[in-house]
């Protein structure tokens, strides 16, 4: 071997130290930025969530007063018309909250991720018959980024359960272990080939999967036909 050679081996290193540096660099950036993008995009559905619930709902409620208002000394078939007016007012006051709730609900930011967890998953029981329990361990004080992104995948692993699932119960487990924060959700349905839950093109797994990744976190499934299915999420502790 010449010197020449021990040179140039010595500056394709370098080269190569210089790309993989910039490359890191790059993909440090990208993450910023597309942590940034789903910042604005969460309070962007908060401020919605917030104009539905003050806007329409107020209006939608006053309507309802006015309503039941007219209805006094009302005769017979009257009547009946205007309670059937009623009834329409109450399930669009009703859509209006679910649908506020559902882009952002509240309580996420006034009592946290644990009190977020527990009354969705009350809300989800409720109105898909599941039984929804909720185990919480000790964790570390949470970023609110992070216990936004936590939230939604809990939230897209209820919904799918609920939705093609066809589960009776649901485990949501949350615990601090060995430098991350574990989020399962295991259901008892019907189960799926995790390939094709990927492969199926739906956007609630895969957008979870690449949102996970921005904080350093990755998810997994496992699940066969008839043996229900169950989501594990890491993302570091310091994320
Ligand atoms: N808990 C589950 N039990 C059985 N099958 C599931 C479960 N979760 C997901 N799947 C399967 O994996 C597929 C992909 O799920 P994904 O959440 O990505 O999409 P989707 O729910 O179909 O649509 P979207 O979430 O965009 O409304 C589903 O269509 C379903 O076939
Ligand atoms: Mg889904």
């Amino acid at each position: 071997m010449t010197s020449n050679d021990s040179i140039d081996t010595a500056d394709l290193l370098a080269q190569y130290q210089r790309l993989l540096e910039r490359v890191e660099t790059n993909e440090k950036e990208f993450r910023r930025l597309a942590r940034s993008v789903s910042r604005v995009e969460e309070d962007e559905r908060r401020r919605l969530a917030r104009d539905l619930h003050d806007g329409l709902g107020q209006t939608l409620t006053a309507l309802k007063h006015r309503l039941v208002q007219l209805g006094d000394g009302l005769p017979g078939e009257s009547r009946e018309r205007l309670d059937a007016a009623i009834a329409l007012c109450g399930e669009a006051l009703e859509d209006t909250r679910t649908l506020s709730r559902l882009l952002r609900p509240p309580i996420l930011d006034d009592l946290g991720l644990e009190a977020a967890l527990r009354a969705l998953a009350r809300s989800l029981g409720e109105s898909s018959g599941m039984t929804i329990d909720v185990d919480i361990g000790e964790l570390p004080p949470l970023d609110g980024d992070v216990q936004t992104l936590l939230f939604r995948v809990a939230q897209e692993a209820l919904n799918n359960a609920a939705k093609h699932a066809h589960a009776s119960e649901v485990l949501v487990r949350l615990v601090s272990r060995g430098g991350f924060l574990q989020l399962q959700v295991a259901d008892d349905g019907v189960g799926c080939d995790p390939d094709r839950m990927v492969a199926s093109g739906g956007s609630g797994l895969g957008g979870m999967r690449e949102r996970l990744r921005l904080y350093g976190g990755q998810m997994e499934m496992h699940s066969s036909a008839g043996e229900g299915t169950r989501l594990r999420a890491l993302v570091p502790t310091g994320a």
